[in-house]
């Protein structure tokens, strides 16, 4: 067990909480008063320590900045009823941290250093917990090379942070979304399955092009073919068709999302028909335009349940039933959030209090 008093703290002379409007906190813009950080040096991580906010030093040469050897994770954390921290899932964003780290070549981070830092942390800076409806604590824990190096070769040297970020909804409206069909986020073989920096680096452009004609994001094809649905912008994406809860089941292009897996044990517990399987283009389109297909929402941390609210393919806009009449997103959005809250049973004891 890692001992909490490994982890130094210096605290910030004077928190700057009292200059946040939490009745009106935008998405990823205010970071609480401190921030974790630990060093791999020498085959082990050390220097553990906590320390205010703000910028850090980080070598020219290293490989992270020039080859993107960075991975990250999302996860969020509510004010439970007394005030304690909700955390929703935090053990799966470990294990899901240290399968990126395997894929890019960076080392294991122990549990304990996950889970003691991400709490000692948190209890640190508890008071910006939101506790506004539709407001939360976004935790990003990360880790980039830091070796002095500019060939490429397997680092030796890492940093681990965690920083946190109280955020307000990522998406204010139902999103608009487009089928890309000739860029692509992630090819068999890649990278798509972690949450690698570079995977969201590359979807910046393609994303760029269709918000430039007033898309919110893209629903991604596969790389090979572009005949198959795979995500949509930084989510998972679920389809009601006929009345059976559809998603794109996982391979090595698509990130094995948290929320995901969620909605999914949800909605599996309450009876509902659900399908992981390939959903091909030509499926949706035609739905869409018999109305078979009702519902389509994103489904990520950051977003929660994200309904989508039109779909570009081509030339033509698809309108999908009003948010209003979407029994499946609605329900699964208001229990998960219940979940998350403290406020709902929390069957699969995925919330855990710091
Ligand atoms: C998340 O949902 O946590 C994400 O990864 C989205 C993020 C890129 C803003």
């Amino acid at each position: 067990m890692l001992a909490t008093q490994t982890i130094t703290i210096s605290r910030v002379k004077e928190s700057r909480l009292r200059e946040v409007d939490f009745a009106n906190i935008p998405f990823g813009k205010i970071y609480s008063d401190h921030m974790f950080i630990a060093d791999y040096r020498g085959g082990e991580w050390r220097n553990f320590r906590i320390i205010p906010y703000g910028y850090i030093p980080v070598s020219p040469a290293t490989p992270a900045l020039h080859y993107g050897q960075a991975i990250f994770e999302g996860m969020k954390a509510y004010r439970g009823p007394e005030g304690e921290a909700l955390v929703f899932r935090p053990h799966d964003n470990w294990m899901r941290m240290n399968i990126s780290g395997e894929r890019m070549c960076m080392p294991h981070i122990p549990e304990e250093l996950f889970m003691e830092s991400l709490s000692t942390l948190i209890d640190l800076d508890r008071a910006w917990i939101p506790s506004t409806p539709g407001a939360s604590l976004y935790i990003r824990p990360f880790m980039f090379s830091a070796d002095e190096y500019i060939g490429i070769k397997a680092s030796s040297d890492f940093t681990f942070m965690i920083i946190l970020c109280p955020v307000g909804a990522y998406y204010s409206t139902p999103v608009k979304v487009r089928i890309e069909t000739h860029y692509t986020r992630a090819i068999e073989g890649g990278t798509g399955y972690v949450k690698a920096g570079g995977n969201y680096g590359g979807a910046i452009y393609p994303a760029k092009l269709a918000q430039d004609k007033g898309y919110h994001q893209l629903i991604w094809t596969d790389g090979k073919t572009h005949e198959y649905i795979e995500e949509s912008g930084t989510m998972n994406v679920a389809f009601i068709i006929n009345d059976t809860l559809v998603t794109p089941a996982l391979t090595d292009t698509i990130l094995a999302g948290i929320t995901r897996d969620s909605v999914l044990k949800l909605a599996r517990s309450w009876g509902w028909k659900v399908e992981e399987r390939k959903i091909s283009v030509r499926e949706l389109i035609d739905g869409l335009e018999k109305g078979t297909v009702t519902e389509a929402f994103g489904m990520g941390t950051a977003a929660t349940i994200a309904p989508i609210e039109l779909i570009g393919y081509g030339e033509k806009d698809y309108i999908l039933p009003p948010v209003s009449e979407r029994k499946y997103g609605n329900r699964i959005l208001e229990e998960l959030d219940g979940i998350k809250r403290g406020l709902k049973q929390d069957p699969f004891n995925w919330v855990v209090r710091m």
